[in-house]
């Protein structure tokens, strides 16, 4: 970080120690991280951070959780963006279940003063991802997405698979973060080589089919523009 100076640097699952906090700031990097809670949004601002990303349940990938870990009372975007707004001085980034412009203006009227979209950027030539993940996110539902720890040994939001199926979503012997992906490796090779996404972390969120298929310097231009138009069609005067 301090060879490279990036001007932001985001951590998931709390940060690391104050040491390095302080080194990646002096470096003049802003820092943000993601939390999924209102407490874990003061704790980000008491330690340090220059923006909260309200991480709602809806999200793709890795849930950002670090003081709870009860998925059972993680909080939906809807409900988290304001709560968070109303309890930090910094600048709140909503994410999870973003996919439009319809949903980046609900962020801004939450009063989020940016988003973070995840899932919809799967879709663009840019993401690399597997053929067997391109695959399951483009026949994803709302409800065919759920959160598991069988992938990785942490909770986080993807395409409902065999594994899950079968061990999860959520289960008590699955081994800790992330030893649970390097045992699954070489069953995830040999079912992708055949096609199949039994084993593949599938991350997406719930609003997948919502996702526009472009590339991604359109999806952002698009998702600016749809949310301006948005919000200047209830702006009356
Ligand atoms: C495939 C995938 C990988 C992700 N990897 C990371 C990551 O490494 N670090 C991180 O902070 N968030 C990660 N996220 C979470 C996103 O930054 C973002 O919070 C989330 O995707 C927002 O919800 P959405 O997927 O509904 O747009 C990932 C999300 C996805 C879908």
């Amino acid at each position: 970080m301090e060879e490279f100076r990036p001007e932001i640097v985001s951590f998931h699952f709390g940060l690391p120690d104050q040491v390095l906090v302080r080194r990646v700031k002096a470096a003049g990097s802003k820092v943000i991280s993601s939390a999924t809670t209102v407490a874990e949004a003061v704790w980000l601002e008491d330690n340090g951070v220059d923006a909260v990303i309200a991480m709602g349940y809806e999200a793709g990938g890795h849930r950002g959780n670090f003081l709870t870990h009860d998925m059972a009372t993680q909080v939906g975007t809807m409900a988290l963006v304001p709560q968070v707004v109303d309890a930090v001085d910094v600048p709140v980034i909503a994410a999870g279940g973003i996919a439009d412009g319809r949903g980046v203006a609900a962020a801004i009227m939450l009063g989020a003063s940016a988003v973070q979209v995840g899932t919809a950027y799967l879709f663009t030539p840019e993401a690399k991802i597997a053929e067997v993940h391109l695959t399951a996110i483009e026949a994803a539902g709302d409800d065919d997405t759920a959160v598991t720890n069988v992938m990785t040994g942490r909770p986080a939001r993807g395409v409902i698979n065999r594994l899950m199926k079968e061990l999860g979503p959520l289960t008590e012997i699955a081994p800790d973060f992330p030893t649970a992906a390097s045992a699954l490796a070489p069953l995830k090779a040999a079912a992708e080589a055949v096609c199949k996404d039994h084993f593949t972390n599938l991350w997406a969120g719930q609003s997948a089919r919502l996702s526009p298929r472009l590339g991604s310097e359109e999806l952002t231009r698009r998702l600016s523009d749809e949310a301006l138009a948005v919000i200047a069609k209830f702006s009356f005067r």
